[in-house]
């Protein structure tokens, strides 16, 4: 079952039934001003950190869900309703939802009045928009009220939901004319305010949210919008709130406009106050002017029309199949900006409270977004590696806005390290530029100990090196890639973090698919090392990878399938032995990935086995059988019911290196067949089953042992999307930007005869034919009808060029 339609013209899904399974958000905003914003127009708004600067509240888990965000309310005589449909539910006789490249727009119809509200975050501005019509269908005059309202929170949303003694009574507005300025502890040590104002005169405005909802007031039935009339309230503690009252007259067929905006305001330290008690409003009111106008919000938005037309125009695709150009061109890489801007920080999952950026998850969105803007990645890359420590270790995880590590995770994830070798890698063959190998960063956030980028590398490389277990084989440390199988916690009580709990470093616990992911991107450190003119470092690699694969073969290969570690015991885990659990997915991916056992035929084996053993109609379960019994020497993983999370559940994230191994391996078939699988696009008729967006990757679907098998969750912040657009672009379709310049070498399946593209690699832009060889034509790639040697597209400087691929 479908709840809308894609709309590829206009780079839209558009939401027709509002009911959808779960609430379908959109993310607005790409630099520091970010909105999440749902299909019924509930989310929030924040800058730069979803904790410490969060501008609206929302309560997750609340009843009824997706309470909270950016409604407005159309009063018509006694009926009231919305046109995103929510709060109040009223039935529309028409509603529509057009989620697009940082805009959404909802389009409501009831008894001969149509609404629509534009909303959208202008590039480079702190504000959201809301560009707001409202249209006389009928041929009577009609007398409406137009309500606006959002909910301030206190600023760091982690207090603002439990410290409730203090932040009663800290709230303070001002009101201006239509500008409602939101000032909690303006006062004290803050230099920001926020701004709700509309670009017409109210006829009535309220700042206290007790007082527009009415004691024990909700959303669905403010008692102000009820009664027609706000109450001009200042709110003193309590709950601020912002909303405006707007009384309209309609002619037949007459047309209303009116813009809204959510903006913040920082101050410079000395020039905070106009007067006392009175904010300097120099720079709201420099903002309110900027989009004080139809025209000015119109050409606004056509700027950030531009802005994603030109971003998706740095790689798009023409094939037979328009769920796959879809993917590929927009929804895909759309959702590499939002990981890439977001990390796993907030979504409807991530209350933006739990985690700031993850180490390795933002290394993982490069590789999915480094294309679109280099620059933003390579500044991304030395924001990592800032948080790196001198012996090579990371801070798990770091807060946006401050760019320091987060002491209360620490550091003892092992595969950390290695991840930042991944994410600068994918930079330097994107872009060629080896200078951000010499750029000076610091060690722990720690000016005195910086290094150039090159050293951060080393210490990465070398970090895995000097932490060898009793197999030769990478200790764990806290744990790897997968967070919750944790060798070194054993945890037994409750609440205990499974992540910080035990010592981080035990001295035997292993893990193969580090192993793996040390050949994988210890070769592409070793590559640096020779291009940077060090053979001598770069064979000491080459000798440390070597050893590493027969550690692997020797090991960590379990028959027909690699082993995943071994425990603090030196137990095995991941075998044929064991009860539970007897195989899983990621050293299966990565270690093939890595070339290991291609050639011994282990990698054919090891990909045999996941068919047989973990792939499913939805996709490949990351291990089987799944755990049953909690497993104090195994951590979170066991923890999980079975088939959901890291417990045999279907881990989006991994599934494209199956992917991609298998295009290692040359099973074109086999590859795609698995793409599509967990593909949103190609799943788009179940979504009533899946339930959450069919535009977007989930972290998870349940596995074949869930009993809710096939259903999505963690919709939109996941690895799955870099991962996914690698395995799709690189693996599949064969576009591999390299070192020498690019490389096109397809792995297609069966069914597809080729495919066309349009890349822009290193200032040139490429449009490339791949065609299928007819009988007896030879195979190869020819750059302006020049044949090249093998299958790379030398870097040359010029501005187009046209490339013909010829494949078997
Ligand atoms: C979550 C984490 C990611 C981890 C994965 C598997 O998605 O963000 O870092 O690798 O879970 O546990
Ligand atoms: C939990 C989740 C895992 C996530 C981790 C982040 O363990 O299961 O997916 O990566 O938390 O700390």
């Amino acid at each position: 079952m479908q709840y809308g339609h894609f709309d590829d013209k206009n780079r839209e899904y558009v939401i027709t039934d509002w009911e959808t399974p779960l609430p379908w958000i959109n993310y607005l905003g790409s630099d520091d001003f970010f909105t999440l914003l749902s299909n019924t127009a509930g989310g929030y708004a924040f800058y730069k950190d979803a904790r410490l600067r969060r501008i609206t509240r929302y309560r997750y888990n609340n009843l009824p869900l997706d309470q909270d965000g950016f409604h407005i309310y159309i009063k018509d005589n006694k009926t009231v309703w919305n046109p995103g449909c929510r709060p109040c539910g009223t039935k529309l006789d028409s509603y529509e939802c057009r989620h697009g490249m940082g805009y959404s727009i909802f389009k409501g119809e009831k008894n001969g009045i149509s609404v629509s509200q534009k909303m959208f975050v202008p590039a480079e501005d702190n504000v959201l928009l809301y560009h707001v019509s409202i249209k006389n269908n009928s041929d009577t005059t009609r007398k409406l009220q137009l309500f606006s309202f959002v909910e301030f929170c206190l600023w760091d949303a982690n207090d603002d939901s439990t410290n409730f003694q203090r932040n009663y009574s800290t709230g303070e507005v001002e009101v201006h004319g239509s500008a409602i300025y939101h000032k909690t502890e303006y006062r004290e040590r803050r230099n920001h305010y926020s701004i709700f104002w509309c670009n017409r005169k109210a006829d009535g405005f309220d700042t206290d949210m007790d007082i527009f909802n009415g004691p024990y007031g909700s959303a669905s039935e403010p008692d102000a919008v009820l009664e027609g009339k706000c109450r001009n309230s200042i709110a003193h503690g309590w709950r601020p709130c912002g909303a405006h009252q707007l009384d309209i007259s309609l002619k037949a067929g007459e047309e209303y406009t009116v813009v809204f905006g959510l903006g913040y305001i920082e101050n410079p330290d000395d020039d905070k106050w106009e007067a006392l008690d009175a904010v300097n409003r120099t720079r709201a009111e420099q903002m309110m002017a900027r989009y004080s106008t139809d025209a000015e919000v119109s050409a606004a938005f056509n700027e950030l029309r531009t802005l994603w037309n030109n971003l998706l125009g740095n790689f798009s695709i023409k094939s037979q199949d328009p769920r796959l150009d879809r993917m590929v061109n927009i929804w895909n890489q759309y959702q590499c900006m939002v990981t890439f801007n977001m990390s796993r920080s907030a979504s409807y999952f991530e209350s933006g409270m739990g985690r700031g950026m993850g180490f390795r998850d933002s290394c993982q969105d490069l590789l999915g977004f480094v294309h679109m803007i280099p620059g933003r990645a390579r500044a991304r890359i030395l924001d990592i590696a800032a948080t790196q420590f001198p012996d090579g270790s990371s801070y798990h995880q770091y807060q946006p806005l401050t760019k320091r590590g987060n002491l209360a995770v620490g550091s003892g994830f092992n595969d950390d390290p290695l991840w930042l070798i991944a994410g600068t890698d994918a930079y330097i063959r994107e872009t060629g530029d080896y200078s951000i190998l010499d750029e000076m960063v610091p060690f722990d956030n720690n000016p005195d100990l910086s290094q150039p980028l090159m050293e951060h590398l080393r210490r990465s490389f070398n970090y895995t090196v000097t932490h060898l277990g009793p197999h030769r084989l990478p200790l764990i440390g806290r744990a790897d890639w997968n967070d919750c199988l944790n060798l070194n916690c054993f945890s037994a009580q409750p609440g205990e973090s499974f992540q910080t709990t035990g010592p981080s470093e035990g001295p035997v616990a292993e893990s193969i698919f580090i192993a793996g992911m040390f050949v994988k991107y210890g070769k592409a450190y070793e590559r640096i090392c020779r291009i940077s003119g060090n053979n001598v470092e770069a064979d000491e690699c080459a000798r440390h990878i070597a050893e590493m694969e027969e550690a692997v073969l020797k090991d960590g290969w379990d028959g027909q399938w690699f082993l995943r570690a071994y425990d603090a015991f030196s137990k095995p885990v991941g075998t044929h032995l064991n009860e539970e659990a007897q195989i899983f997915i990621e050293p299966q991916g990565m270690c093939v990935m890595a070339g290991i056992g291609k050639e011994t035929g282990e990698a054919e084996k090891a990909m045999r086995s996941v068919h047989e053993r973990l792939e499913t109609k939805y996709g490949v379960v990351l291990n089987n059988p799944p755990f049953r019994r909690y497993h104090l020497e195994l951590g979170e993983i066991s923890s999980y019911p079975p088939g959901v999370k890291e417990n045999a559940g279907i881990f989006c994230h991994n599934n494209p290196w199956i992917t991609m191994a298998e295009t290692v391996l040359g099973h074109a078939d086999e590859a795609w067949d698995l793409y599509q699988k967990i593909c949103p696009a190609f799943i788009e008729d179940i979504s009533d089953i899946h339930r959450t967006e069919p535009y977007v990757y989930s972290q998870m679907i349940a596995g074949k042992d869930s009993p809710r098998f096939g259903e999505a969750k963690n919709s939109w912040l996941t690895g799955t999307a870099a991962w996914t657009f690698l395995s799709i672009s690189q693996g599949i379709l064969g576009i591999v930007p390299d070192y020498d310049g690019l490389q096109v070498k397809p792995c297609l399946p069966s069914h597809m005869d080729g495919f066309s593209a349009t890349r822009l690699f290193r200032g040139t832009s490429y449009s490339i034919t791949v065609k299928r060889a007819k009988k007896g034509e030879q195979t190869g790639l020819w750059v302006d009808g020049v044949r090249q040697e093998g299958f790379i597209i030398p870097a040359e400087g010029k501005k187009e060029a046209s490339v013909t691929v010829i494949i078997g």
